[in-house]
């Protein structure tokens, strides 16, 4: 599969391609009721004042800004301007008023203090070197009672295709390596709850976010679109063969024809923690 060449300046590990935005796209669609289920249980509602924090191109902030309607306020921020341009010009589309796009690293967010109802941030913490001081920036920014909704992954090595496959499971170490080169971490999520607590925000809830994903569903498409276009970036970067990429993509299509096959996806937590 062909893919075009990841610009060097990009800083996010995955790219901020066409490719990518696709993928967030099925992914946020895949994971939507999920994701409602912890957004509904931490109370974000109508006139919330709410903050998705690494929202990408904004599938989740969009749905928020309907959520919260015209009384309440999102403010959207992520490092890529292209993906906060698409963002903005999406929101203007829609008449979302109430949605504020903003290209911003998270470790230099700003936020004044104790203004916000809410916070999400879903698949952001993995990517970063440094969480603590990201979550201190969201709890300062939450008013007392305010909810935070986190959401990533933990104890990646899990993650199983089922009947077993050892190029998968090459693959699988390539993938949490290429992670804590760029200085993030697919176990993050079980540091999480530490951090929260830390940054004074009171534990609510922690929810397994767990499937069972077989071929030929739905959800097939959530793991296929992201190890087909990952997987050649680990060829670029020197932590996989041509040759294993290749054991890898004919393993993976030949389970794709088995009728007991399936993956253990990787494992997700969400969290939900109020501010004390
Ligand atoms: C996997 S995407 C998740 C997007 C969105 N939260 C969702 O759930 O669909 C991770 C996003 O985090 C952003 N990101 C990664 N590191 C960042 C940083 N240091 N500052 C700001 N944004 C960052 C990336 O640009 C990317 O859009």
């Amino acid at each position: 599969m062909s893919r075009a060449p990841h610009a060097p300046a990009d800083p996010y590990l995955l790219g901020t391609d066409p490719e990518e935005a696709r993928r967030l796209e099925t992914q946020h669609r895949l994971w939507a009721d999920a994701t409602r289920d912890l957004w509904d249980r931490a109370g974000f509602g109508p006139g919330a004042r709410l903050l998705d924090l690494g929202c990408g191109p904004g599938f989740a902030a969009l749905e928020l800004a309907g959520r919260v309607g015209a009384a309440g306020s999102v403010l959207a921020v992520d490092e890529s301007d292209r993906f906060i341009a698409s963002l903005a010009r999406e929101a203007r589309r829609r008449g979302l008023a109430q949605l504020a796009a903003r290209v911003e690293r998270v470790e230099e967010l700003r936020l004044e203090p104790g203004a916000l109802d809410g916070a999400f941030v879903r698949w952001l913490f993995c990517f970063l070197p440094d969480p603590a001081q990201v979550i201190d920036r969201v709890a300062s920014g939450l008013r007392p009672g305010g909810r935070l909704v986190v959401w990533d992954y933990l104890n990646y090595r899990a993650t199983t295709l089922q009947p077993r496959s050892p190029a998968f499971d090459r693959v699988l170490r390539a993938v949490a390596e290429s992670w804590r080169r760029s200085g993030g971490d697919l176990d993050v999520g079980g540091r999480l709850p530490g951090l929260i607590a830390e940054a004074g925000c009171r534990l609510l809830d922690l929810a397994p976010l767990v499937r069972f994903v077989r071929p030929g569903t739905a959800f097939w498409d959530w793991p296929t679109q992201f190890f087909f276009s990952h997987v050649p970036r680990l060829v670029e970067a020197g932590l996989l063969s041509e040759a294993e990429r290749r054991a890898f993509e004919d393993e993976w299509r030949a389970r794709e024809r088995e009728p007991g096959a399936f993956l253990q996806a990787p494992p997700m937590i969400g969290i939900i923690a109020e501010k004390e």
